[in-house]
């Protein structure tokens, strides 16, 4: 496994993988690797020749108060989290490898950008759409993956892979979760064993509506109200929403169409998401 800091370097390894006709799978990630992005790996390496793990810690995704400062870094753990799984390249760059003095360009999504994390967000989807954008145009991968835990973020690079004719597949990873059914995330480490235990509402909570919508449950409300019932152990509730899949506009109610429950919350100062698809045949 080589990591590598710099465009040139990247161009330069992955052109000699392209010409050895290696399909070449990307799996881009802010790094503090956990077993979800170990799933995004394995399924790169079960379809690809070639699986490159980009960490890059993206400024221009994060708001003024949030926590780009304290996100949690470190780089030798994940590249031995990496070597194990049988990544070929971690590409790590700074900062100004990716936006160099006089950088003003932006990817600006449209409409499925504005609600659930995007209404609470503000350019938050417009910089990891850049960012995206701008890795998939390094690493020019076929196929790239991504984590369903980022339900909305899957829907907009989808969008924008269509939008832009990006010759990339985009491949979206199932959820992976901790035993208890906590959604495995990067930041779950902030969280102390008090908040860490109340956190928990959030997976039970959507479990709770996926058993009523398995059982035939169709009102978008009352499966909302199920969810909502557990949530009392948060902070903040900051959205629960159940939204058209492929829109994430409200979904229609009675249910007619594959939706998607997603919420965000705080326990402390830690903001949480999560989701749990609804599958209908019509979508
Ligand atoms: O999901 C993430 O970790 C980030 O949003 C991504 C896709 C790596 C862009 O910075």
């Amino acid at each position: 496994m080589q990591t590598i800091t710099t465009v040139a370097e990247l161009r330069r390894v992955l052109a000699e993988a392209r010409k050895a006709e290696k399909r070449i799978g990307f799996v881009p990630t802010m790094g503090y690797l956990h077993d979800g992005h170990l799933a995004l790996v394995e399924a790169s390496r079960a379809k690809c020749d070639v699986t490159v793990v980009s960490i890059f810690v993206n400024p221009t995704q994060f708001g003024p108060n949030e926590d780009l400062s304290t996100y949690p870094r470190d780089l030798l753990r994940d590249e031995q989290l990496s070597r194990d799984a049988g990544v070929a390249v971690v590409f790590a760059p700074d900062a100004d490898e990716i936006y160099p003095a006089q950088f003003e360009s932006f990817i600006e999504p449209g409409e499925l950008a504005k609600p659930l994390c995007g209404a609470f967000r503000p350019g938050h989807f417009r910089g990891v759409a850049t960012v995206v954008c701008k890795l998939f145009n390094m690493v020019q991968p076929d196929v790239a993956y991504f984590g369903q835990k980022d339900f909305q973020q899957c829907a907009i690079v989808c969008r924008m892979a269509a939008d832009l004719n990006l010759p990339i597949e985009i491949v979206t990873v199932p959820i992976v979760r901790e035993p208890d059914g906590l959604a495995m995330s990067s930041r779950n480490r902030y969280l102390c064993a008090d908040q860490r235990r109340r956190a928990l509402s959030i997976s039970r909570g959507l479990f709770d509506v996926a058993d009523k919508f398995q059982s035939g449950e169709r009102d978008v409300e009352k499966l909302t109200a199920i969810a909502k019932k557990h949530l009392t152990t948060l902070d903040r509730l900051q959205y629960l929403e159940i939204v058209d899949a492929d829109t994430l506009k409200p979904a229609e109610n009675p249910l007619r169409r594959t939706a998607a429950l997603c919420t965000a919350a705080y326990v402390g100062s830690t903001r949480l998401i999560d989701n749990v698809i609804l599958p209908l045949p019509t979508s």
